[in-house]
């Protein structure tokens, strides 16, 4: 059963998730969270859950996390609209009902002293009205928060959270300024499709702002705002909400160098399906990300890296024991052409093959990929699963690869989804030249592929399960 913490009330959240993870954060937060009410967006998951934040705050499929202040269909703004009337149906669409800010701003004000340190807190506030009272002539108390540095720039739709305060200094939302003190905000929006040709960000920005400081009282603040809401304006919804965590959860506290992105790596350990004892191998294993990310989730198997080159092995030392993993994760410096592992002696592969710009290699990954995979499918035990992260053009070899002759067009038949079709398919290496000096691959039995956003380019998540030697 899940163990919810102490949170009482059923709280309605959302996150943002890279394109294709949105499946994996919907299984996280029914397993984890016990939410229901889910709702698929492209790119976000909206739920319910009664879980502590705590919890919540622990999802490792997820970008980012807010609170859901609404979600909406999409604004019907007619292309001749004059400019009163577009700030009229922004109003009445997106702020609606004034109960729902405020019923808000109380459970932002309660989540935010359960995240932060409560009783701290509570001292400021504490040690601010004391100051305030011995202060007879009223000079400005205000506390000086530390600025916080510059949010990282993110592989997804959150790139451009900021567009609506795009020439201020973007530093991080306080927590409780005081108590009693009237919430200050600034808004962040993001306009896509045929709003965005209706509508700048800024008007939006400015609409919402003047309305909400007019109705509610709150303060514009955009230096330095306690809340910021966050505004999607997209062809197929509209949804508000206010950030709870400063940083995206992709930026682990338990990874000092991240190599692939640490969602992805999650998602991958996830698909894998890792039991308790298993060994779980990666031959090209970088700075480590996939296997701490699976450690951390499994606590009862063990841990193997290969990789050749000497720098991405010492980060991946130092990562392994930055996470206090030593002890169930070794590190190797071999090819993974030629693995120093005895036949069928791992029970899980995971692998995020050499592509794209950050992480491409001189080596030809498809004069390789034949040998590379003839490898993992020997050192696999039968039943044992292989869960690999390729380009769209390494994963059409792939596919030919392990579809034996003549079964193409009952695999496709048989509902294998083609995920890897792309554009640039064009550029398909010549296999036939590859294929002579390996042994057929014909026991991965193909379970599943999906296409995945890795910032700029997509992946493919492949999983195979080993059937017979
Ligand atoms: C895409 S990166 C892996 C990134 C890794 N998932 C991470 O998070 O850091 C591919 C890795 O394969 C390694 N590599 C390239 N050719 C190899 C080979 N033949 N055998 C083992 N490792 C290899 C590279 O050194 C690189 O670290």
């Amino acid at each position: 059963m899940v163990n919810l913490g102490k949170e009482a009330s059923l709280i309605r959240y959302f996150c943002t998730a890279g394109y294709g993870m949105e499946q994996f954060l919907i299984d996280e937060v029914t397993k984890k969270l016990a939410a229901h009410d889910i709702e698929r967006l492209e790119g976000k998951v909206l739920f319910s859950s009664s879980a502590h934040i705590s919890l919540v705050k622990e999802l490792k499929s997820a970008e980012r996390l807010f609170l859901l202040m609404k979600r909406d269909s999409p604004l019907k703004l007619s292309a001749h609209a004059n400019p009163a009337r577009v700030a009229s149906v922004l109003k009445s669409t997106l702020i609606g009902d004034l109960q729902r800010w405020t019923s808000a701003e109380v459970t932002w004000r309660r989540l935010q002293g359960v995240v932060g340190d409560k009783k701290k807190e509570e001292s400021k506030c504490e040690e601010q009205r004391k100051v305030e009272e011995e202060n007879v002539l009223g000079e400005d108390n205000e506390r000086d928060f530390p600025a916080m540095k510059k949010r990282r720039k993110m592989d997804c739709e959150d790139e451009d959270v900021y567009a609506g305060t795009h020439d201020q200094d973007k530093t991080r939302p306080q927590a409780n300024r005081h108590c009693s003190d009237p919430l200050s905000f600034r808004i962040s929006c993001k306009c896509s499709g045929s709003v965005s040709r209706h509508l700048s960000v800024q008007e939006v920005s400015k609409v919402l702002g003047t309305s909400l400081s007019g109705q509610l009282g709150w303060k514009v603040d955009l230096r330095n705002p306690q809340i910021e809401i966050t505004v999607y304006l997209r062809d197929d919804h509209c949804l508000l909400g206010i950030p709870l965590t400063r940083l995206p959860f992709a930026n682990r506290r338990y990874i000092k160098t991240t190599g692939l992105r640490s969602t992805v790596a999650w998602a991958m350990a996830e698909l894998a399906q890792i039991q308790s004892g298993s060994l779980v191998l990666d031959p090209m294993c970088g700075v480590g990300t996939i296997l701490i990310e699976a450690a951390q989730e499994h606590k009862l198997a063990c841990f193997l890296g290969l990789d050749i080159d000497d720098r991405q092995l010492h980060k991946a030392s130092e990562n392994v024991a930055f996470a206090e993993l030593r002890d169930r994760m070794h590190l190797l410096k071999a090819s993974s052409t030629h693995m120093p592992l005895p036949n069928a002696s791992v029970d899980t592969v995971v692998c995020d093959l050499p592509f794209g710009k950050k992480f491409g290699t001189k080596t030809d990954m498809a004069a390789s990929l034949p040998l590379i995979l003839a490898e993992m499918e020997r050192v696999l035990r039968v039943g044992g699963s292989l869960v690999l992260l390729l380009s769209p053009q390494l994963s059409c070899l792939l596919k030919k690869l392990l579809t034996p002759p003549g079964t193409q067009e009952a695999a496709n038949q048989e509902g294998v989804q083609d995920v890897t079709s792309t554009p640039t398919q064009g550029k398909e290496p010549p296999i036939g030249l590859m294929t002579e000096s390996c042994p057929p691959l014909s026991s991965l039995k193909h379970q599943t592929s999906l296409r995945l956003s890795l910032g700029t380019i997509d992946g493919l998540l492949h999983k195979y399960i080993k059937t017979h030697t």
